[in-house]
């Protein structure tokens, strides 16, 4: 395969501590990926910034602050960007619920704190000043908050050591046939973002459909014990069961396969691409338009997540979460 790349780089332990910042729309996806850099022993966690996605940015805030107390992370919270840059939120409420996550049984308990500072933007490019090296972006939302960052501060690309995105995806949408929720959500974004002067490294949605959680996972999270654990397991059965009442069939983990590459990067093969996000198209506005063919490779801009070993990453996932948990 042309332009086939194993990450190969040493892992985050080989170089000390590797700065990371993380951009999320909580979502009960974006929840598993908050405890599982947590736990990553290689990671310093910068901040989270929170934008508007999964649900409006008031809820998403909400549930980032909750999370956080929920499971006393120690990490600053930031209000980002409420609305996406051009046209009018979108959300997933329909398929989320109201509060973008759904639990069948416990509710997330609310937060008391208020998040660290209103104005995501400018903590996240202070980050990145004061970061003795580039720090790793992580983002598992709509990218607005990002593509106003490097609106306002253009060289901040520089202290970018990567950005790392679950969005997009080389094959079919989720949110339309065409685009995946997180592109679609902010198609202008997006396209800042992907003609920025940076690394990046795209999970698709053709690589978390080789990720697959069923209700066999779920009954392994339910015999942790401990209140936010139980917590966590009513939340995993109802993500389960996006596709179906019963559970039966398999629902692809999104965000958390960014974070197991932080794990084992071994777990995934890449692909260098060109990926540029449609912004005209009546039934296409918000695809990533990847080009693979090797005559790409010269205007490449992303490497792209191809394969992972699914079941791997899965108990991956949840080996992690455990320990997580136990902490
Ligand atoms: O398409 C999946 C993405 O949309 C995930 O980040 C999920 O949390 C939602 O934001
Ligand atoms: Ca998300």
């Amino acid at each position: 395969m042309a332009g086939a790349s194993q990450d190969r780089r040493p892992g985050p332990l080989a170089q000390g501590p590797r700065p990371v910042w993380l951009d999320t729309d909580p979502g009960f996806d974006d929840w598993l990926t908050m405890l599982m850099l947590a736990a990553h022993p290689g990671l310093r966690w910068l901040g989270i910034s929170v934008v508007a996605g999964n649900a409006p940015l008031d809820i998403t805030l909400a549930n980032a602050l909750a999370i956080r107390q929920l499971h006393r992370l120690q990490v600053p919270v930031y209000r980002g960007c409420d609305r996406p840059i051009a046209g009018t939120l979108d959300t997933a409420q329909h398929i989320l619920g109201a509060q973008g996550l759904r639990s069948t049984g416990l509710p997330l308990p609310p937060a008391q704190a208020l998040p660290d500072g209103d104005d995501a933007v400018a903590a996240l490019l202070a980050a990145l000043r004061h970061s003795p090296m580039p720090v790793t972006l992580i983002a598992i939302g709509p990218l607005t908050n990002i593509a106003r960052a490097l609106q306002a501060e253009p060289d901040a690309a520089a202290r970018i050591d990567e950005l790392v995105l679950m969005g997009g995806s080389t094959e079919r949408g989720n949110h339309t046939p065409a685009a995946e929720f997180n592109m679609h959500a902010d198609p202008e974004a997006a396209d800042i973002v992907f003609r920025a002067g940076l690394r990046r490294r795209m999970f698709g949605l053709n690589l978390c459909r080789q990720v697959l959680l069923r209700q066999a996972d779920v009954d392994q999270v339910r015999q942790w014990p401990g209140q936010p654990a139980q917590c966590l397991a009513d939340h995993l059965d109802a993500y389960q069961r996006i596709r179906s009442a019963n559970g039966s069939v398999p629902m692809p983990l999104y965000d958390p396969v960014v974070a197991a590459w932080l794990w084992q990067p071994a777990l995934f093969g890449f692909q260098s691409a060109r990926v540029d996000i449609e912004l005209q198209g009546r039934f296409t506005r918000g695809m990533t338009v990847c080009d693979l063919r090797p005559a790409a490779l010269p205007a490449a801009n992303a490497e792209l997540a191809m394969t992972a070993d699914g079941p791997a990453v899965v108990a991956l996932v949840l080996q992690v979460l455990q320990r997580a948990l136990q902490a």
